[in-house]
């Protein structure tokens, strides 16, 4: 870096010369001591060294001089760089000068004609100290903008990373709900195919025993008899479960391509929800809970049945996970009604409640009191999200502990025009 610079002005040669040769003495060393005859040709001086970004520290000028007075030249320094020190020199006692640069320049000192060389040098050396602590400030200060821009920068980028894996994550919980959902309905249409299976493979064998009976003209008419008795009570077995199934398969289909569909579609509310709870009736079997839907049964909505079957998805799932000790027996409802041109839905269990500091909380991502049994605590941000943004309506929670808790959610009966799907 280069060396502080020191610059003298006065119009009397001789001057220059005693202050060039007092600071040399002290300074020599540490500074650059550079000298103007005049003002003008001081401020010419300076636009040089501004303009070679020397590092200017110390202007000393006299006050009376010819061409322009000794504070006016200081302001005019000042302008040029600010964090130049400003001396002035005055021959006379003339206040009215110095409180001008002192106003105007921010002036830092004044030296009264003629002055001691300790004086000067003590003078110019404070005024140096306190030039150089003041660059220390202005430099820590740059580079602490720096690295706060730096950081902020950085947090942006991970706020960014933080903002899609979030997205990622919300998705993929989709998907696993999903996922879960196939497993289940594999599950239960195995039984009723399982018996259907039974009961034709018993069909078969006694259809076979009977053909050979025939052929080997031993066919006796109590043989007909209990073959046709088997023969109804196969087939009325083979029916009802391959309905059962059918049934199953067609709701199955209907929740799972809401899900993935996200198509707006006409469709009626209790019903639906009858549906989605038929799909979650594998997981309900495994619990002593009841669970009713009541209400007006005859509500229609336009609007996204997907989003509608992961809300209740999820209001279910948490009850089973949260509300509940292991076989202990909990009432479920939903109660759908219709208040002016909104649909109210309410959803309550009575099982243990959540303490109000949680109350707050269970809609943010990532709460959740069940991250050791795998919660992710995903579902009430996704519910939230469906609610405000797909179906543009509101959703709110009461919870007493030991009481239960109560969903209510209250959306348009129809979406405008133009309602669109948003991902949870
Ligand atoms: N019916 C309820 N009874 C008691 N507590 C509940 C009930 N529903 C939600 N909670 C509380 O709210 C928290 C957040 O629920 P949320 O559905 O968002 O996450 P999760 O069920 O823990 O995990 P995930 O749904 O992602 O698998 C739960 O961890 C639980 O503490
Ligand atoms: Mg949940």
């Amino acid at each position: 870096m280069s060396k502080p610079v020191i610059v003298c002005v006065d119009d009397e040669i001789a001057v220059l010369d005693s202050l060039r040769r007092e600071l040399s003495e002290a300074f020599e060393d540490n500074c650059e001591i550079e000298t103007a005859m005049g003002g003008k040709d001081a401020i010419a001086l300076v636009h040089d060294l501004v303009e070679e970004q020397c590092d200017l520290s110390v202007i000393i000028a006299d006050y009376l001089m010819p061409d322009i007075k000794g504070d006016a030249v200081l302001q005019q320094v000042h302008q040029l760089s600010p964090q130049t020190l400003t001396i002035m020199l005055t021959g006379q006692a003339n206040i009215d000068g110095i409180s001008n640069a002192i106003n105007t320049a921010q002036l830092y000192h004044y030296i009264a004609k003629p002055w001691q060389p300790e004086d000067l040098q003590l003078t110019v050396r404070e005024a140096l100290n306190s030039y150089q602590q003041e660059q220390k400030i202005i430099e820590y200060q740059h580079t602490l903008e720096r690295k706060v821009q730096e950081r902020t920068q950085e947090l942006t980028q991970t706020l960014n990373t933080l903002k899609t894996t979030q997205s990622e994550l919300i998705q993929a919980e989709k998907m696993a709900a999903l996922g879960q959902l196939v497993a289940g309905v594999a599950h239960e249409i195995n039984t009723p195919v399982g018996n259907a299976l039974l009961a034709a493979s018993v069909l078969n064998n006694e259809t076979k025993s009977l053909t050979q009976a025939f052929e080997q003209g031993a066919l006796k008419r109590s043989n007909l008899v209990s073959y046709l008795q088997t023969a109804q009570d196969s087939s009325d077995l083979i029916l009802q479960n391959l309905k059962g199934a059918a049934e199953l398969i067609q709701n199955f289909k209907q929740v799972a391509v809401d899900q993935t569909s996200h198509e707006q579609r006409e469709f009626q509310i209790i019903p639906y929800i009858e549906s989605v709870l038929t799909n979650l009736e594998p997981k309900l079997k495994q619990t002593r809970h009841t669970v009713t839907v009541s209400g007006n049964a005859s509500l229609k909505t336009t609007s996204y049945p997907g989003a509608l079957s992961q809300i209740v998805t999820n209001f279910v799932m948490n009850s089973l996970l949260h509300a509940y000790k292991p076989g202990e027996a909990g009432h479920l409802r939903f109660y759908v009604t219709q208040q002016q041109n909104q649909i109210v839905l309410e959803y309550a269990d009575d099982g243990c409640g959540m303490p109000t500091e949680h109350q707050s909380k269970i809609f943010e991502p990532f709460f959740t009191t069940g991250r050791d049994r795998g919660g992710s605590g995903l579902g009430l941000h996704i519910v939230h999200n469906l609610v405000t943004q797909t179906l543009k309506g509101t959703v709110s929670c009461q919870s007493e502990v030991a009481v239960g808790t109560r969903f209510i959610l209250k959306l348009p009966l129809t979406l405008a025009n133009g309602g669109a799907y948003v991902r949870g």
